[in-house]
């Protein structure tokens, strides 16, 4: 590291990458040294907004650069464990976009490498870093909602369409990545999911999923990129209250709503059964104004400079 900056390599600027470009160039800790693309007009793209940034279409030519500290990956979900099990062997750190790998003995194989080498691997969960997401597992924390029994996600929108890979590559592990951080809840015991192909065949571009855990939790999650509107909402039914989360909103996105159902008089007669209503006060926290971006480049900054856990792994052991 040069004066304790980190140097970067980003390698993918189609959609994704000049977001992770403009927010490592505004780290003060961190410097990009290089973007690499397969695609020439890509590069060109790079050099109209970043001027003194190298570009290649060389990965080796980054690999081989002893200044690079760190590879960050936003190609196509397939490329990924062949880019990150290249950069770890090359003894760089590694940031890897959502999803980590297309198959779970790939992610292992990832997380071995870096372990092994003790280098940072972190996987680019960027809502972990959302103000609001902080702030909903704030109140989870605090007991706000009490026992979370049921939590509903949807991401539905007119979506940028992939050829090779379905949506619940695309959307899903937003998804599983927020409930794994605020829940936690292990393994689930049962999974059901449908999807279905609507516009390229054999690529499911809508698919709803539904998760049991041990202990009761369930929780459904719904993706799709051929719908009207856009759509991005969670719903956690707790014991105590329920938390609406609607992402689409500019202010207000979270909703802490006192209300819940109650048995009556669980001890009764079925005959006599009858339910009570609880209706209390709705409140919206205000939020932090933070780009989930730039947090979650500073984490990946931070742990490279001193080998702490990242956000991910520290939600794991929540
Ligand atoms: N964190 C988020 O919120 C978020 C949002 C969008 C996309 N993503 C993730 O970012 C990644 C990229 O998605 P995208 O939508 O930007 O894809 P994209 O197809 O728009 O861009 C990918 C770029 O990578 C380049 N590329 C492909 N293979 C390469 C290789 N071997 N070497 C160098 N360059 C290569 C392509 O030329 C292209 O420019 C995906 O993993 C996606 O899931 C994350």
């Amino acid at each position: 590291m040069t004066n304790g900056r980190v140097g970067c390599a980003l390698v993918g600027f189609g959609y994704w990458g000049p977001n992770l470009a403009r927010n490592v160039q505004s780290h003060a800790d961190a410097e990009l040294l290089y973007v690499c693309d397969l695609d020439p007009a890509e590069l060109d793209h790079v050099r109209e907004l970043h001027p003194g940034v190298a570009t290649t279409h060389s990965y080796d030519e980054i690999l081989a650069d002893p200044a690079v500290d760190a590879v960050l990956i936003a190609t196509p979900p397939p490329s990924h464990a062949a880019l990150g099990l290249a950069a770890i062997a090359a003894d760089k750190h590694l940031f890897v976009e959502k999803p980590l790998a297309t198959s779970l003995s790939d992610a292992l194989e990832l997380a071995g490498a870096a372990y092994r080498s003790a280098l940072t691997l972190m996987v680019g969960h960027t809502f972990l870093c959302s103000p609001a997401i902080s702030k909903i597992r704030q109140l989870i924390d605090h007991g706000e909602v009490g026992e979370i029994v049921h939590v509903s996600s949807s991401r539905l929108s007119l979506g940028l369409f992939q050829q090779d890979l379905n949506v619940v590559w695309d959307l899903m592990p937003c998804d599983f990545s927020i409930v794994q951080n605020l829940v936690d809840p292990g393994h689930p015991e049962r999974v059901v999911a449908a999807g279905s192909s609507h516009m390229v065949p054999g690529v499911e571009d809508t698919v709803n999923a539904y998760l049991e855990y041990d202990g009761g939790l369930t929780v459904e999650v719904r993706v799709s990129w051929t719908y009207p509107l856009k759509v991005r909402d969670l719903t956690i039914i707790g014991t105590r209250k329920m938390i609406v989360f609607d992402d689409t909103q500019p202010i207000d996105k979270i909703r802490v709503v006192d209300r819940r159902l109650e048995v009556a008089h669980p001890s009764i007669s079925l005959g006599e059964f009858h339910m009570s209503y609880r209706y209390g006060d709705t409140f919206m926290p205000l939020l932090e104004n933070t780009e989930p971006l730039a947090t979650e480049i500073a984490d990946f900054v931070h742990c490279v400079q001193t080998g702490a856990p990242t956000v991910a792994e520290i939600s794991s052991v929540r």
